[in-house]
Protein backbone atom coordinates (compact mmCIF):
# COMPACT_ATOMS: atom_id res chain seq x y z
CA UNK A 1 0.00 0.00 0.00
CA UNK A 2 1.38 3.60 -1.32
CA UNK A 3 1.86 5.67 1.86
CA UNK A 4 2.98 8.81 0.30
CA UNK A 5 1.37 11.58 -0.42
CA UNK A 6 2.47 14.05 -2.74
CA UNK A 7 2.36 17.87 -2.00
CA UNK A 8 4.15 19.81 -4.12
CA UNK A 9 7.52 18.51 -4.09
CA UNK A 10 7.58 17.54 -0.23
CA UNK A 11 5.89 14.02 0.67
CA UNK A 12 4.64 12.88 3.91
CA UNK A 13 5.29 9.97 5.14
CA UNK A 14 5.42 8.73 9.43
CA UNK A 15 8.45 6.80 8.40
CA UNK A 16 9.96 10.54 8.89
CA UNK A 17 9.01 11.18 12.19
CA UNK A 18 12.35 10.71 14.01
CA UNK A 19 14.08 12.43 11.29
CA UNK A 20 11.41 15.43 10.38
CA UNK A 21 8.61 17.11 13.07
CA UNK A 22 5.96 17.74 10.17
CA UNK A 23 7.02 14.31 8.63
CA UNK A 24 7.39 15.75 5.35
CA UNK A 25 10.34 15.55 3.35
CA UNK A 26 11.66 16.81 -0.29
CA UNK A 27 12.28 14.13 -3.23
CA UNK A 28 14.90 14.90 -4.51
CA UNK A 29 15.04 11.81 -6.52
CA UNK A 30 14.94 8.26 -7.37
CA UNK A 31 16.39 5.21 -8.94
CA UNK A 32 15.84 1.96 -9.57
CA UNK A 33 14.63 0.83 -5.96
CA UNK A 34 14.86 3.80 -4.11
CA UNK A 35 12.90 7.00 -3.19
CA UNK A 36 15.67 9.67 -2.29
CA UNK A 37 14.33 12.69 -0.28
CA UNK A 38 16.71 15.55 1.85
CA UNK A 39 15.68 16.96 5.40
CA UNK A 40 14.68 20.56 5.42
CA UNK A 41 18.64 21.88 6.35
CA UNK A 42 19.75 20.32 2.54
CA UNK A 43 22.98 18.44 4.70
CA UNK A 44 21.47 14.77 4.47
CA UNK A 45 19.53 12.24 2.22
CA UNK A 46 17.31 10.12 3.51
CA UNK A 47 16.09 6.99 0.72
CA UNK A 48 13.53 4.57 1.35
CA UNK A 49 12.72 1.45 -0.11
CA UNK A 50 9.25 0.64 0.99
CA UNK A 51 9.07 -2.63 -1.34
CA UNK A 52 11.39 -4.11 1.73
CA UNK A 53 8.89 -2.96 4.57
CA UNK A 54 7.94 -5.68 6.74
CA UNK A 55 7.79 -6.64 10.73
CA UNK A 56 10.42 -5.49 12.91
CA UNK A 57 13.13 -8.60 12.40
CA UNK A 58 12.27 -8.62 8.84
CA UNK A 59 13.63 -4.77 8.55
CA UNK A 60 16.12 -5.58 10.67
CA UNK A 61 17.54 -8.39 9.01
CA UNK A 62 17.27 -6.49 5.83
CA UNK A 63 19.24 -3.69 6.98
CA UNK A 64 22.04 -5.16 8.06
CA UNK A 65 22.36 -7.03 4.74
CA UNK A 66 22.17 -3.80 2.73
CA UNK A 67 24.93 -2.20 5.97
CA UNK A 68 27.12 -4.67 5.02
CA UNK A 69 27.27 -4.71 1.52
CA UNK A 70 27.95 -0.81 1.99
CA UNK A 71 30.80 -1.53 4.35
CA UNK A 72 32.33 -4.24 1.89
CA UNK A 73 31.60 -1.42 -1.35
CA UNK A 74 32.95 1.08 1.19
CA UNK A 75 36.12 -0.56 1.63
CA UNK A 76 36.52 -1.79 -2.40
CA UNK A 77 36.13 1.73 -3.48
CA UNK A 78 38.31 3.58 -0.55
CA UNK A 79 36.89 6.99 1.46
CA UNK A 80 37.87 9.25 -1.26
CA UNK A 81 34.95 7.86 -3.30
CA UNK A 82 32.63 6.74 -1.16
CA UNK A 83 30.46 8.44 1.87
CA UNK A 84 29.20 7.52 5.16
CA UNK A 85 25.98 5.57 5.31
CA UNK A 86 23.60 5.68 8.97
CA UNK A 87 20.62 3.50 9.25
CA UNK A 88 17.28 4.14 11.05
CA UNK A 89 14.40 1.41 11.73
CA UNK A 90 11.06 3.50 12.21
CA UNK A 91 7.53 2.78 11.36
CA UNK A 92 5.22 3.97 9.07
CA UNK A 93 1.50 5.06 8.36
CA UNK A 94 0.48 1.29 8.00
CA UNK A 95 2.56 0.09 10.52
CA UNK A 96 5.27 -1.67 8.31
CA UNK A 97 8.88 -1.40 10.29
CA UNK A 98 10.82 0.30 7.46
CA UNK A 99 14.29 0.84 7.52
CA UNK A 100 16.15 4.52 5.92
CA UNK A 101 19.57 5.20 4.75
CA UNK A 102 21.00 8.47 5.90
CA UNK A 103 23.76 9.90 3.79
CA UNK A 104 24.98 13.45 3.91
CA UNK A 105 23.70 15.36 0.66
CA UNK A 106 26.28 16.13 -1.61
CA UNK A 107 25.52 19.42 -2.96
CA UNK A 108 27.23 21.16 -5.82
CA UNK A 109 27.52 17.83 -7.30
CA UNK A 110 25.70 16.22 -10.55
CA UNK A 111 25.68 12.55 -11.91
CA UNK A 112 28.31 11.97 -13.95
CA UNK A 113 26.07 11.47 -17.04
CA UNK A 114 24.51 14.60 -16.45
CA UNK A 115 28.40 16.53 -16.78
CA UNK A 116 29.16 17.55 -20.33
CA UNK A 117 33.16 16.61 -19.48
CA UNK A 118 34.20 18.76 -22.89
CA UNK A 119 33.65 21.64 -20.23
CA UNK A 120 36.25 20.67 -17.79
CA UNK A 121 40.15 21.62 -18.15
CA UNK A 122 42.74 19.67 -19.11
CA UNK A 123 44.02 19.24 -15.92
CA UNK A 124 40.47 18.86 -14.28
CA UNK A 125 39.33 16.63 -16.77
CA UNK A 126 42.85 14.21 -16.17
CA UNK A 127 41.57 14.47 -12.59
CA UNK A 128 38.25 12.90 -13.23
CA UNK A 129 39.58 10.51 -15.41
CA UNK A 130 42.42 9.17 -13.23
CA UNK A 131 39.67 8.59 -10.51
CA UNK A 132 36.74 6.77 -12.98
CA UNK A 133 40.09 4.59 -13.69
CA UNK A 134 40.82 3.55 -9.95
CA UNK A 135 37.39 3.09 -9.52
CA UNK A 136 37.08 0.25 -11.83
CA UNK A 137 40.58 -0.82 -11.52
CA UNK A 138 39.19 -1.80 -7.70
CA UNK A 139 36.02 -2.20 -8.74
CA UNK A 140 37.20 -5.31 -10.89
CA UNK A 141 39.90 -6.30 -8.27
CA UNK A 142 36.85 -6.73 -5.93
CA UNK A 143 34.86 -8.69 -8.36
CA UNK A 144 37.60 -11.18 -8.92
CA UNK A 145 38.06 -11.59 -4.41
CA UNK A 146 34.22 -11.50 -3.76
CA UNK A 147 32.20 -12.29 -6.92
CA UNK A 148 30.25 -9.17 -7.55
CA UNK A 149 30.92 -5.15 -7.45
CA UNK A 150 29.15 -2.25 -7.00
CA UNK A 151 26.84 -0.51 -9.39
CA UNK A 152 28.49 2.00 -10.89
CA UNK A 153 25.84 3.12 -13.59
CA UNK A 154 22.29 2.45 -11.87
CA UNK A 155 19.50 4.32 -13.27
CA UNK A 156 16.87 6.96 -12.82
CA UNK A 157 13.20 6.92 -12.35
CA UNK A 158 10.43 8.98 -11.79
CA UNK A 159 8.54 6.95 -9.02
CA UNK A 160 7.23 3.48 -7.53
CA UNK A 161 4.54 3.57 -11.56
CA UNK A 162 7.78 3.42 -13.21
CA UNK A 163 9.81 0.86 -11.67
CA UNK A 164 6.73 -1.28 -11.86
CA UNK A 165 6.41 -0.51 -15.55
CA UNK A 166 10.09 -1.54 -15.87
CA UNK A 167 9.93 -4.74 -13.99
CA UNK A 168 7.21 -6.42 -16.71
CA UNK A 169 8.91 -8.97 -18.43
CA UNK A 170 8.14 -7.88 -21.98
CA UNK A 171 10.74 -5.11 -21.23
CA UNK A 172 13.39 -7.23 -20.22
CA UNK A 173 14.71 -7.51 -24.23
CA UNK A 174 15.22 -3.65 -24.09
CA UNK A 175 16.42 -3.47 -21.16
CA UNK A 176 19.17 -5.88 -21.83
CA UNK A 177 19.61 -3.82 -24.75
CA UNK A 178 19.95 -0.73 -23.00
CA UNK A 179 22.83 -2.53 -20.23
CA UNK A 180 24.83 -3.76 -22.79
CA UNK A 181 25.02 -0.97 -25.37
CA UNK A 182 23.86 2.10 -23.55
CA UNK A 183 25.15 2.46 -19.79
CA UNK A 184 28.54 2.84 -19.29
CA UNK A 185 30.56 4.84 -16.38
CA UNK A 186 30.76 8.00 -18.06
CA UNK A 187 26.86 8.12 -18.21
CA UNK A 188 26.65 6.88 -14.72
CA UNK A 189 24.14 8.40 -12.27
CA UNK A 190 25.37 6.15 -9.14
CA UNK A 191 28.52 8.33 -9.23
CA UNK A 192 28.47 12.25 -8.54
CA UNK A 193 30.71 14.27 -9.77
CA UNK A 194 31.27 17.83 -7.62
CA UNK A 195 31.93 21.02 -9.14
CA UNK A 196 35.04 22.55 -10.02
CA UNK A 197 37.59 22.83 -8.34
CA UNK A 198 37.08 19.56 -6.39
CA UNK A 199 36.07 17.38 -9.29
CA UNK A 200 35.55 14.58 -6.59
CA UNK A 201 33.38 11.66 -7.86
CA UNK A 202 31.93 9.89 -5.38
CA UNK A 203 29.60 6.95 -5.29
CA UNK A 204 26.04 7.03 -3.31
CA UNK A 205 24.27 3.91 -4.19
CA UNK A 206 25.57 1.31 -2.04
CA UNK A 207 23.45 -1.07 -3.25
CA UNK A 208 23.92 -5.06 -3.62
CA UNK A 209 21.02 -6.72 -6.73
CA UNK A 210 18.63 -8.88 -5.53
CA UNK A 211 18.45 -11.50 -7.85
CA UNK A 212 19.02 -15.33 -7.40
CA UNK A 213 22.55 -16.60 -7.58
CA UNK A 214 22.64 -17.72 -11.29
CA UNK A 215 21.17 -14.86 -12.67
CA UNK A 216 23.46 -12.72 -10.08
CA UNK A 217 26.62 -14.57 -11.35
CA UNK A 218 25.71 -13.95 -15.54
CA UNK A 219 24.76 -10.50 -14.20
CA UNK A 220 29.14 -9.79 -12.57
CA UNK A 221 30.66 -11.61 -15.39
CA UNK A 222 28.75 -9.07 -17.85
CA UNK A 223 29.85 -6.49 -15.58
CA UNK A 224 33.56 -7.35 -15.32
CA UNK A 225 33.84 -7.36 -19.36
CA UNK A 226 31.62 -4.17 -18.91
CA UNK A 227 34.22 -2.69 -16.50
CA UNK A 228 37.60 -3.14 -18.77
CA UNK A 229 35.33 -1.30 -22.18
CA UNK A 230 34.69 1.58 -19.26
CA UNK A 231 38.84 1.72 -19.06
CA UNK A 232 39.09 2.47 -22.62
CA UNK A 233 36.15 4.82 -22.31
CA UNK A 234 38.16 6.67 -19.75
CA UNK A 235 40.94 6.38 -21.65
CA UNK A 236 39.28 8.25 -24.54
CA UNK A 237 37.79 10.33 -22.34
CA UNK A 238 41.05 11.49 -20.59
CA UNK A 239 42.40 12.46 -24.35
CA UNK A 240 39.21 14.09 -26.05
CA UNK A 241 36.60 14.73 -22.95
CA UNK A 242 34.00 12.68 -25.20
CA UNK A 243 32.70 9.36 -25.37
CA UNK A 244 33.28 7.26 -28.64
CA UNK A 245 31.03 8.35 -31.24
CA UNK A 246 29.35 11.48 -29.69
CA UNK A 247 31.81 13.72 -30.99
N1 LIG B 1 23.98 11.44 -1.01
C1 LIG B 1 23.43 12.00 -2.09
N2 LIG B 1 23.64 13.32 -2.38
C2 LIG B 1 23.09 13.90 -3.47
N3 LIG B 1 22.29 13.25 -4.35
C3 LIG B 1 22.04 11.95 -4.14
C4 LIG B 1 22.60 11.26 -3.00
N4 LIG B 1 22.18 9.98 -3.05
C5 LIG B 1 21.41 9.87 -4.16
N5 LIG B 1 21.31 11.03 -4.82
C6 LIG B 1 20.57 11.27 -6.08
O1 LIG B 1 19.49 10.35 -6.17
C7 LIG B 1 19.65 9.45 -7.29
C8 LIG B 1 19.18 8.05 -6.93
O2 LIG B 1 19.87 7.55 -5.76
P1 LIG B 1 20.33 6.02 -5.64
O3 LIG B 1 20.87 5.80 -4.27
O4 LIG B 1 21.23 5.70 -6.79
O5 LIG B 1 18.95 5.24 -5.82
P2 LIG B 1 18.69 3.75 -6.41
O6 LIG B 1 19.21 2.78 -5.39
O7 LIG B 1 17.23 3.63 -6.57
O8 LIG B 1 19.42 3.69 -7.72
C9 LIG B 1 21.13 9.55 -7.64
O9 LIG B 1 21.33 9.31 -9.02
C10 LIG B 1 21.48 10.99 -7.28
O10 LIG B 1 21.13 11.88 -8.33
MG1 LIG C 1 21.24 4.24 -8.23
Amino acid sequence: MQTLIEHSATYYDEVFAPLDRDHHLERIGGGFETEVYCTDDKRYVVKLKSDLGGDLDAARACIRRIRDTAEQFTRCLGEAHSIPNTYILARDGVGRVQGLVIQPFIRHAHPLGEVDLTTLGPDEREHVAAQLSEIVWRSLAFYRSSGYMPDLYGMISTGHDERARRSRPHTLPRHLWDFVMRRNILRSCNLLLTNSPECRVVLVDYDLVRWNVLIRRIYFAVRWVLGWRDQLLIRRMRRTGVRKGEQ
